[in-house]
């Protein structure tokens, strides 16, 4: 029993020190000039679609539940939105080149009608993210249309 007890307190130590490991959550200011959803005056629905499934892994508009400031939960977060950034940064889409825009238009169609975008796990907590049916097929109406007449 005493050791049950002991590894329970140092347990939780560990995980009150592990709270003062700073996070960057500060996001990068965003420039119209080259951000998806103005550069491409998407529709206002369309728009708020990205902006609630999708801005939050793939942009600098990143906006943090409050779980995200618990560690570990925070630093898996944040490679999430880490890695999100790293393949497609909306924040950034007039900077893309056009193989990387017809690239990212197409795996965007791919993975909204796979489901494996939004992630799963984040659907759970946003209910914004639990895209319907047909709002899946809008957006991919709307990628789709973009890749088409090559308006990207
Ligand atoms: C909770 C965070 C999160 C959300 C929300 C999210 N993504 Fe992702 N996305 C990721 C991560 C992490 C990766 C990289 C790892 C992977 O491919 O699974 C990724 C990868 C991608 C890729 C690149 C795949 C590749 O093979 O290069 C595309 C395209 C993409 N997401 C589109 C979207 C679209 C479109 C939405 C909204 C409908 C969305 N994602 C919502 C986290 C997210």
């Amino acid at each position: 029993m005493k050791t049950v007890k002991k590894v329970v307190f140092w347990v939780l130590v560990a995980f009150a020190l592990i709270q003062f490991i700073p996070v960057d959550k500060v996001n990068k200011p965003v420039d119209k000039a080259v951000n998806f959803i103005d550069v491409k005056k998407t529709p206002e629905k369309i728009g708020s679609l990205i902006k609630g499934a999708c801005y939050d892994c793939h942009s600098n508009e990143t906006i943090y539940p409050e779980y995200a400031y618990f560690a570990p939960i925070s630093w898996s977060i944040k490679s999430h939105i880490n890695e999100g950034r790293e393949h497609l940064n909306f924040s950034v889409w007039g900077t893309y080149n056009k193989e990387l825009k017809e690239n990212m238009l197409n795996k965007s169609i791919q993975t909204i009608q796979s489901k494996t975008m939004p992630m799963p796990g984040y659907i759970v907590y946003h209910k914004e993210a639990n895209l319907s049916e047909a709002e899946r097929t809008l957006l991919v109406h709307y990628f789709e249309e973009m890749l088409k007449s090559k308006t990207y």
